[in-house]
């Protein structure tokens, strides 16, 4: 184990004010601000910087666009920090700074760094009591009621590349990451050694032929994790009340990594994910392979068109995964 999480993420923006607005009704707590930007710190102690991007920019990041031009993963020792940096050393610069980030830029352009994450806190966040038919989990006892979402950590971010396997491959030969799954030509999904989130990083294909995707390295997403589906629908009925833009998805469920979703535009960049309830994993993970439309929602509360038809059952084992027989088969619907 050496990376446990991603310990912080520095925006890079054309409207810091706004985009601070943003992140404070989207449930972030503010840490610092002066007149250059902000500083928002989580409850797991991760940290989400915001400055501009015409005086700030992050060196060595190709990223065109706004967005996240940095991201830094947390690691548990000093030891397993300078076993990495010796290695990223061989090939590439790593600058050292005062807060003790090991800055380097990885294959295919994206500002990298570590930092030694004594700090990193463990968030528990119990969900409430679940009824179905015969399984009454909560008698006499209303659920509770919230008004905000509480964001507590960041799971993972999403960026556009022309070279997917080629930032998958470097992550995973040079940092020690695991593959959780593929999305056909379309993205690959990874995680840090130290975790048991689904994935760190969504690696989508900047030459898929979608909406935004221009053949350029860019920023997509941030997913910050919340509790619950409640906690979810409190954080979008408070952005929407605060005037921001509906997420043009709303509300669903992604059948890679199983995990409940919520995308609202976001004037940092990309977009700024709610996540919960995602699938968790170790290495007796089995990455697979699923078509890009078989992947993309088990279920949307507000189908779009193209899943109007819905999607052939396509998913198997990855072939750089451990293979088994008999693939992966249809679930009874009851
Ligand atoms: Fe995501």
């Amino acid at each position: 184990m050496a990376i446990i999480g991603i310990e912080r993420i520095l925006y890079r923006v054309d409207d810091v004010d706004r985009s601070i607005r943003f992140f404070e009704d989207f449930g972030l707590p503010l840490l610092d601000r002066d007149e250059g930007g902000a500083c928002f710190r989580l409850p797991d102690n991760a940290r989400v910087d915001i400055r501009a991007i015409a005086t700030d920019p992050v060196p060595g990041s190709q990223i065109v666009g706004i967005g996240v031009h940095e991201i830094v993963w947390g690691v548990d020792t000093a030891e397993n920090l300078e076993r990495l940096v010796a290695r990223l050393a061989t090939d590439r610069e790593v600058r050292r700074d005062a807060d003790g980030i090991c800055h380097f830029v990885a294959d295919g352009g994206i500002a990298m760094g570590l930092r030694h994450w004594p700090e990193k806190r463990q968030i528990f966040a119990p969900t409430e009591p679940v009824n179905s038919p015969g399984n009454l989990q909560r008698m006499n006892v209303h659920r509770r009621w919230i008004a905000r979402a509480r964001p507590k950590g960041i799971s993972h971010i999403g960026v556009i590349s022309p070279d997917i396997e080629g930032l998958a491959t470097f992550l995973r030969e040079r940092l020690d990451f695991r593959l959780s799954d593929r999305q056909r030509s379309f993205a690959v999904y990874v995680r840090a050694d130290g975790v048991n989130d689904h994935h760190n990083l969504a690696i989508l294909n900047a030459n898929a032929g979608l909406p935004g995707m221009d053949g350029t390295l860019r920023f997509h997403h941030v997913n910050y994790v919340v509790t619950d589906l409640d906690e979810m629908m409190a954080g979008k009925n408070h952005l929407e009340r605060r005037g921001w833009p509906k997420s043009e998805w709303g509300i669903g469920r992604h059948r890679i990594a199983s995990a409940l979703f919520c995308y609202f535009p976001c004037p940092a960049g990309g977009e700024a994910e709610y996540g919960a309830d995602s699938d968790a994993l170790d290495d007796n993970w089995i990455p697979r392979d699923f078509s890009p439309m078989f992947g993309i929602a088990h279920w949307m509360h507000d189908l779009p068109g193209f899943l109007r038809d819905g999607a052939e059952w396509d998913v198997t084992f990855a072939a750089d995964g451990v293979p088994t027989k008999g693939g992966i088969q249809p679930h009874s619907d009851l």
